[in-house]
């Protein structure tokens, strides 16, 4: 049987070396057929057992279905090889949910709501309700119940959108005034933040809508001390104890006296002669104030000799420009995120 066995080995060195060969499981498979398949090498070798001396016959079938089952180990073993390389290739393209994704971007408050949230948190603080109102407003509530009658040229400086005759966007939050004060009787405490609108050409200090926080306290005794001292004290909440704030004499016709309120300029602390942001002068205008103008209170029906009380109208934009130090108003609206990135 010497042919038999030297045939045999040769045979499973050629079909080791196929099998290692074989690509895929296609090439294995065709592999397979040529070897093992019933045309196959194996199959031909078998025939010949036929011309064999019938004594001998046992041997050699047991030889061969011993290769055979040499063979067929080493095809499952590459079956298996070929198997776990298209796993692995398969999930290197699936998605793996356990692998730590790219964070998502959180945004943040934007800075001017930021300001708003806390002069409202610090007048609440202080016992005072936040009030909001409507943003298109009668003329009654914008200039009549203020004390400006039609024709009154303080009209002239709220340059105002004007949905008809009688209807506008609000220019101011004071109207909130005289809703409040015509709802409730007094004492009254408010803060009204909000937007409003004004006819302004945009620029670095202007912008068309903006907001502004209107504050109003009316009961027996309040004087314009106590406006100072609270306004004062929303700014060192808001920039910081050692910021200044000061009251320039002006007109409003529903206060009176009144006056304009500004505070330490953030970029030169007051002390450059050519600053960017203040031109020099140390101080940026918050907005105004004063006391409540007699002809307001008698409007709402509340008596002027009885109570008394201030207010005042702060634009947001500007708190945001002094505490972030920004020295135009357009960053706050062209939703750079970069921008908004930094004060976040
Ligand atoms: N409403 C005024 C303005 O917009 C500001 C102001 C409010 C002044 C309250 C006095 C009292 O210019």
């Amino acid at each position: 049987m010497i042919e038999l066995a030297t045939l045999l080995s040769a045979l499973r060195e050629r079909f080791a070396a196929a099998v290692e060969a074989a690509a895929d499981e296609r090439a294995l498979d065709e592999v397979r057929v040529a070897y093992l398949g019933r045309n196959g090498e194996v199959t031909t070798i078998r025939r010949s057992i036929g011309k064999l001396p019938p004594e001998r016959r046992p041997g050699a079938g047991k030889e061969i279905n011993d290769a055979v089952a040499v063979m067929e180990a080493l095809l499952q073993e590459r079956h298996a090889q070929l198997e776990a390389r298209d796993v692995e290739a398969s999930l290197e393209q699936r998605i793996d949910v356990t692998f730590l994704g790219t964070p998502p971007q959180f945004g943040s408050l934007h800075p001017v709501r930021r300001v708003i949230e806390d002069a409202c948190g610090y007048f609440e603080r202080h016992g005072f309700a936040v009030v909001l109102g409507p943003e298109v407003e009668p003329d009654y509530y914008n200039f009549d119940a203020l004390n400006i009658p039609p024709e009154h040229p303080a009209r002239e400086g709220f340059d105002s959108f004007w949905v008809n005759d009688s209807l506008l966007l609000r220019p101011h939050t004071s109207p909130m005034q005289i809703r409040t004060m015509q709802l409730h009787p007094p004492p009254v405490a408010i803060v009204a933040p909000g937007r409003c609108y004004r006819r302004d050409a945009v620029d670095a200090r202007h912008l068309f809508q903006f907001h502004q926080i209107e504050g109003l306290l009316v009961a027996s005794g309040v004087h314009f001390g106590h406006l100072k001292g609270m306004l004062t004290g929303l700014c060192r909440t808001l920039f910081g104890a050692y910021q200044q704030v000061r009251f320039r004499p002006s007109f409003f016709p529903f206060t009176e006296p009144s006056a304009e309120v500004d505070t330490t300029c953030p970029k030169c602390g007051g002390r450059a002669s050519a600053c960017s942001m203040c031109g020099g002068s140390g101080w940026i205008e918050l907005g105004g104030a004063g006391m409540v103008h007699p002809n307001v209170l008698r409007e709402v029906g509340y008596d002027p000799e009885v109570v008394s009380g201030w207010a005042f109208g702060f634009g947001a934009e500007r708190l945001a420009l002094v505490r972030y130090d920004v020295d135009d108003v357009r960053r706050f609206v062209d939703g750079d995120p970069d921008f908004f990135e930094q004060l976040a």
